[in-house]
């Protein structure tokens, strides 16, 4: 009995209606996409800014899991500018990958299913993808070829049974079948330099256990950008590196994204990677985006008291104190989040309107937005998060 009293305690009776449930949305989902599959006016949109790489656009990637619909990203909005760094930060399971896994379309399906909004990537040309509904033989020639992701942990990245040579040279055949073999060898070298590897030739047989962490995430650089991509999304690119190498790290990313004329969305727990890196910062918090803008204002005009938690709780070099600031509580269930702000019940600024339904996003300048209630009469209200209803689908 003591059991049933517990949330997330879940009867036999339950757990059934709920297998059964998945199973009917995700089967009608997959259904869906693949119509939406076959007419390619269902994939192809057109940017809202052309100056853009990516727009996601109230985007909502949910997860059908054996306990309840895991909100994982909802109703999440931002841009990706041409030629620029956004930092995305938010603390572990805030959905930071979910969302850059629903741009590469990766996401573990079934379970996994972008239920609502649009990801716009720019083609160039005028147009864009839809990459919701985009097939998987287009995709095939996006990812690694127009987006590349850098993962957190080099040694996991890395096939460890071949030669480093090999899995870049696998790449670039990949993406340009047209290639000789001599070709894809020169590119590969030159892609080894451009790494800021010394010893091109040597590295280029080995394999990835005779290299350092360092040298080894240098590899991922090199896999990611050997087929120039338009955007880099880096995942914690530096989280298992020592300080000195994530210095280097994250100049050589700077430096190629410039040479490359890419843009770099770039994921990270590490405010002090984001201060900088970033043109550009997305705070998120439990599935939403809390607030967005320039670095500058992120850092220096923080609005939202989880952003202002998060500047507190990071150590400034040359001054002393006792303990760092500690954010209270912890986030909400994911499979039963509260319909009114998801970080009230941790907010030591509440005010009279927190009481009411989720805060709407409200425009401070050109570039800042927060969603908090602290801030309704200072902006411009622009509107709610839209939610999908997964009774509805
Ligand atoms: N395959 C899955 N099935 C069910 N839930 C999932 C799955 N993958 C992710 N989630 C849930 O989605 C939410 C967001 O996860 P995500 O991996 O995006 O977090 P994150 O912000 O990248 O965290 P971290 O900083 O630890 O990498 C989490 O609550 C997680 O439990
Ligand atoms: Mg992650």
């Amino acid at each position: 009995m003591s059991e049933k009293k517990n949330s997330s305690y879940i009867s036999g009776k339950e757990s059934r209606k709920i297998t059964k449930f998945n199973r009917r949305i995700t089967k009608k989902l997959e259904k869906e996409r693949m119509d939406a599959n076959k007419d390619p006016a269902l994939y192809t949109t057109r940017m809202a800014d052309e100056n853009n790489i990516v727009e996601f656009d109230n985007v909502c990637t949910y997860f059908f899991s054996d306990v309840g619909v895991v909100k994982a990203v909802d109703g999440v909005n931002f841009v990706v500018p041409r030629h620029t760094t956004v930092g995305i930060v938010g603390e572990s399971g805030c959905g930071k990958s979910v969302t850059s896994l629903s741009l590469m379309q990766l996401l573990q399906r079934p379970t996994g299913q972008t239920v609502g909004g649009e990801i716009r990537f720019n083609k160039g040309d005028g147009t864009a993808f839809n990459i919701v509904n985009t097939p998987n033989s287009i995709m095939e020639t996006i990812r690694g070829n127009k987006i590349s992701m850098i993962f957190q942990e080099p040694m996991t990245a890395l096939n460890p049974v071949f030669r480093i040579g090999q899995q870049i040279n696998e790449v670039i055949e990949l993406h340009n079948p047209e290639m000789s073999e001599e070709d894809v060898k020169a590119r590969t070298l030159e892609m080894l330099e451009m790494v800021g590897i010394a010893n091109k030739e040597g590295v280029y047989r080995m394999y990835p256990h005779e290299l350092s962490g360092g040298m080894r995430q240098r590899i991922c650089i090199a896999i990611a950008l050997a087929c120039s991509p338009t955007l880099i999304i880096a995942d914690e690119p530096t989280t298992a590196l020592d300080v000195t190498i994530q210095a280097q790290i994250l100049d050589l990313l700077q430096n190629l994204k410039d040479k490359l004329n890419s843009s770099i969305m770039l994921i990270t727990h590490d405010l002090g990677v984001v201060a900088g890196m970033a043109d550009y910062v997305v705070v998120m918090y439990a599935g939403r985006v809390i607030e967005k803008g320039t670095a500058d204002e992120i850092f220096h005009h923080p609005c939202h008291p989880y952003t202002i938690g998060l500047m507190r709780s990071k150590p400034v070099v040359g001054q002393k104190v006792e303990a760092l600031y500690n954010i209270p509580g912890s986030v909400p269930n994911p499979v039963a989040m509260p319909d009114y702000c998801y970080f009230r019940d941790r907010c030591e600024m509440q005010c009279d309107r927190c009481k009411g339904e989720y805060p709407p996003e409200i425009r401070l300048s050109d570039t800042h937005i927060v969603s908090c209630y602290r801030h309704y009469d200072e902006g411009q209200v622009l509107g709610y998060p839209k939610s999908v209803n997964v009774e509805d689908l």
